[in-house]
């Protein structure tokens, strides 16, 4: 029997790096990491379309219903406890978590970054990345830290910038790139995890 690590993805919206991560841990058999739970803060998010299709549990949890941050992550940490989770993915997650949570999970949650960090932490890269007329962008996985978008990082694409490139273009071509990266960096991240 392969012992796989049980991993939630945290989405917020389309959800097309849990796809990817999706297909790669099922159609490689020996996968190090299996995707037990899809956690949305929005109840609408199409990534959860994709989770249910794929017959994975889905739970949407709004920030809305807790007091303040600490409430909201102290459920979410509780609902990663329920399902015994070991690893945590977030895939366009669009939620700052509390230096307490992400201290919890050190070492045992990454997330997917649309720049080549140092480089352009934060939102809406895309656009700053063409405003500043840089040659070469690329994506990010990284260990989430409290700091945002500063943890260590386990893999980066680079995607060239071309001419007349638009925000539209270049996202694609950098989701690409993420498509292929996240999933060699969960593999990475699980089987030191599972030693
Ligand atoms: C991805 O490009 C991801 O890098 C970005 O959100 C997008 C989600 O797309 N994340 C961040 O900007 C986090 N700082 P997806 O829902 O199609 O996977």
């Amino acid at each position: 029997m392969t012992c796989k690590a049980r991993t939630a993805v945290f989405i917020s919206g389309n959800g097309s790096n849990l796809q990817a991560l999706i297909d790669a841990t099922r159609n490689d058999t020996s996968f190090p990491a299996e995707i037990v739970l899809v956690l949305s803060n929005k109840a609408d998010a199409y990534g959860l379309t994709r989770a249910r299709e794929a017959g994975i549990t889905t739970i949407a949890v709004s920030h809305k219903d807790y007091p303040n941050r600490t409430a909201f992550d102290d459920a979410m940490h509780q609902i990663m406890k329920e399902y015994e989770i070991e690893l945590i993915c977030l895939a366009g997650f669009m939620r700052l978590l509390t230096p307490d949570f992400t201290q919890k999970w050190a070492g045992r949650m990454i997330n997917i970054h649309p720049s080549l960090l140092p480089d352009y932490k934060g939102l809406d890269t895309h656009r700053r990345v063409l405003e500043d007329g840089c040659h070469e962008t690329g994506c990010t996985v990284h260990y989430v830290i409290a700091d945002m978008d500063a943890g260590e990082i386990i893999m980066q694409e680079r995607v060239p910038i071309i001419a007349g490139d638009t925000v539209e273009a270049l996202q694609q071509r950098v989701h690409a790139a993420e498509h292929r990266i996240y999933p060699y960096a969960l593999k990475e991240v699980a089987e030191k995890l599972l030693g």
